[in-house]
């Protein structure tokens, strides 16, 4: 049996369906497919694992699946316009389902897919990461890279549902499972102080894979997700707070050229800062810090920058980050654990000046 969720957005409003075995028990998607022909996206990692046990699942409807190089590298528009001629080439219409099986890299690029195909087919995730179970799958937020920055042409676009087989997560590296686990640790942090505390007793369960505590975590990962974005799909206002430590994290990626530290463990470094900073700022208790990077210790992230990244790195980089907004640098800070707000009170000089003191604690 499933955990089943939904995305409120009126007439778009979606399913996530949580569990195990759900991709090689065909009765779920055979109710989601009802019947339609379906195009699957993969990736050439991913799909050896994958793609055989829902490709029999769905018997003759599959038209045509599509191979993706793995990594972030090939997030491109040369990438995007080759799913497109498969698309044409197996003479997909708009009835078409397209599924996509794989991490965020996948779903980001075949949700945009599916989002310009014949202006738009219906689009499911399958999110075979952490990351992408607890985060790139849910919302609708697709996209491809440019080279002057990440994720700078897509769209909103949301899916028809999403099926988390938390059974998928069992040939994922180390590595990757921590890095997911840094955004679930965010949610927590931001939104749901419960969830910081049943982290804190559970987090071993986690990194040792127990599906009742990946469900779990997963559960209240997408709920507070979902929250968040069936009030503000457009990101207009509370759904910046889902950028919590994505900052300062963005600065270190880039900076480091995106090869020192994957998305999740500079976000795990970056959620640091932004408490360092709210304790800085006065606006979170002194010594509040000290339990998040107890937990992301725990958790086996990284814990602090570079050590040649000094302040006035740190908002070079921030402030090229596309979701600075009319040249002002919004932080998502702390008032407490669970408790996040966006402070744009900061100049460059300002934040120089508090990043210079933070670093020479
Ligand atoms: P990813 O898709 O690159 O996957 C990480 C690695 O794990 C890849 O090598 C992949 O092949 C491999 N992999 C995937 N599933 C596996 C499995 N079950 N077993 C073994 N290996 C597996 O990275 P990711 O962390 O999933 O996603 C990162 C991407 O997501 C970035 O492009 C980021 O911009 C995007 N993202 C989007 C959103 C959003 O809201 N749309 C949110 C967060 C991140
Ligand atoms: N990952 C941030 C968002 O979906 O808004």
């Amino acid at each position: 049996m499933a955990v089943e969720l939904a995305v409120r957005l009126g007439k778009r409003s979606y399913p996530i369906y949580i569990g195990r075995g759900l991709l090689v028990s065909d009765d779920l998607l055979q109710k989601i497919v009802a019947g339609r022909s379906v195009i699957i996206v993969s990736s050439e990692v991913v799909a050896p694992l994958y793609m055989g046990a829902l490709v029999a699942g769905l018997e003759d409807r599959v038209k045509a699946t599509v191979l993706l190089p793995d990594g972030e590298e090939h997030k491109n528009l040369t990438i995007l316009s080759s799913i497109f001629d498969q698309l044409v080439a197996a003479e997909c219409d708009r009835s078409t389902l397209l599924i996509a099986l794989g991490g965020g890299v996948v779903g980001d690029t075949a949700g945009f897919a599916a989002a310009c195909y014949q202006r738009g087919i219906a689009f499911l995730q399958v999110p075979t990461t952490l990351l992408a179970q607890v985060d790139s799958s849910v919302g609708g937020k697709t996209a491809v890279n440019h080279p002057s920055g990440k994720n700078m042409i897509g769209a909103f676009y949301q899916p028809e549902a999403v099926i988390v087989d938390v059974d998928t997560l069992s040939s994922l590296e180390d590595r990757e499972l921590a890095a997911g686990i840094a955004e679930v640790i965010k949610y927590g942090l931001i939104r749901d102080e419960p969830f910081f505390v049943w982290l804190e007793e559970n987090i071993e369960l986690l990194l040792s894979r127990d599906a009742d505590a990946l469900i779990y975590a997963i559960e209240r990962s997408c709920v507070n997700k979902a929250e968040v974005v069936a009030a503000d799909e457009r990101e207009q206002g509370e759904r910046a707070l889902l950028n919590f430590g994505h900052t300062f994290g963005h600065a270190i990626e880039t900076a480091t050229d995106y090869t020192r530290w994957l998305h999740g463990e500079a976000v795990a470094i970056g959620m640091l800062m932004a408490m360092s900073f709210s304790e800085r700022a006065g606006s979170l208790e002194k010594g509040k810090s000290q339990r998040a990077k107890s937990l992301i210790e725990r958790a086996g992230l990284p814990l602090a920058p570079p050590i040649d990244m000094n302040a006035e790195i740190f908002v070079k980089h921030m402030r090229h980050d596309k979701k600075v907004l009319g040249g002002v640098i919004r932080l998502i800070l702390l008032r407490d654990i669970g408790d996040a707000f966006v402070s744009s009170d900061y100049n460059d000089e300002q934040l120089i000046s508090e990043l210079s003191g933070m670093f020479s604690e």
